[in-house]
């Protein structure tokens, strides 16, 4: 199944925005897809309406007992389907960082859930930890969402590098794309921090930005993607157009080649 790591070190650039509004729109465009909170903030799961969620049916459990994936997901009135995560999920690297095998248990319990072309989005929290290392290792691709702002354009230089480290670890690369996200277009360095992330990572940038919009802050709040909150919202436009410039990339396609090792020329 193809899995996509939504994944920014910096925190508050609109990683669980785009995980749940992402998964909402490929959702209504019958990609059936999974979402999985590995955040122990539960951002993910809170916005989908999941208010207090027990460590046995979090991802939590996952890591501290080997429960199955499947039977840790919840399929929700809303359409989505989803992993939350609980806040004990933040002991996962003091218990477990010492194991060598770490890294590798959400590829290998993904291996047998949920099955092929099923999209899997993973939303990472703001830092590398197991975690998050846990959530590239599985994936095949990485989204990065990156806040239309100065601090969050040099972060994703750093960002960028240490993925580069992580793919030569790996021996694989990751297909990465970038979202402009909370674009106000009245501010010139919108479009400022558009167009140098166009000059750094060419067509790696989408196309499509996902504007500063009221409804997809409010939300949340009430536990509700944007297409059921405000479904004539910019931002339900935004996020739409995102899922089918991405579908049309063959971002959520099936990865059928093996990974092409670096140093390979294509
Ligand atoms: N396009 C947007 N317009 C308005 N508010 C946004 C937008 N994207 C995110 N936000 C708000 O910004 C804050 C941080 O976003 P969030 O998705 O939680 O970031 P992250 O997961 O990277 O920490 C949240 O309060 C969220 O509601
Ligand atoms: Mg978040």
């Amino acid at each position: 199944m193809p899995t996509i790591a939504v994944f920014n070190q910096k925190g508050g650039v609109g990683k669980t925005t785009t995980s749940l509004n992402l998964a909402a729109a490929l959702a209504l465009l019958r990609r059936n897809p999974v979402g999985i909170d590995l955040d122990p903030q539960g951002h993910f799961s809170l916005a989908c309406g999941l208010q207090r969620v027990s460590d046995e049916r979090s991802m939590s459990a996952f890591f501290a007992r080997g429960t199955p994936l499947q039977s840790l997901l919840q399929s929700l009135p809303s359409g989505l389907r989803l992993i939350p995560a609980a806040l004990s999920l933040s002991k996962i690297d003091a218990l477990h960082g010492h194991d060598p095998q770490i890294a590798g248990r959400l590829k290998a319990g993904l291996c047998v859930f949920p099955g092929t072309g099923v999209p899997v989005l993973i939303d990472c929290c703001p830092m590398l930890s197991v975690l998050t290392l846990n959530a590239l290792v599985a994936a095949e691709r990485v989204l990065i969402p990156v806040s239309a702002d100065y601090l969050s354009l040099q972060g994703v230089h750093r960002l960028s590098a240490a993925l580069d480290v992580l793919e030569k670890k790996l021996g694989r690369r990751f297909e990465r794309r970038v979202v402009v996200t909370r674009f106000d277009a009245r501010r010139r360095i919108a479009f400022d921090v558009y167009d140098r992330l166009q000059q750094h990572f060419g067509a790696e940038v989408c196309n499509t930005r996902i504007a500063e919009n009221v409804s997809l802050a409010e939300s949340p709040l009430h536990g509700k993607h944007i297409f059921e909150f405000a479904p004539q919202s910019p931002g339900a436009r935004d996020y739409r157009a995102l899922a089918q410039e991405l579908l049309a990339a063959g971002f959520f396609d099936s990865v059928t080649t093996a990974p092409q090792p670096i140093g390979v020329a294509a």
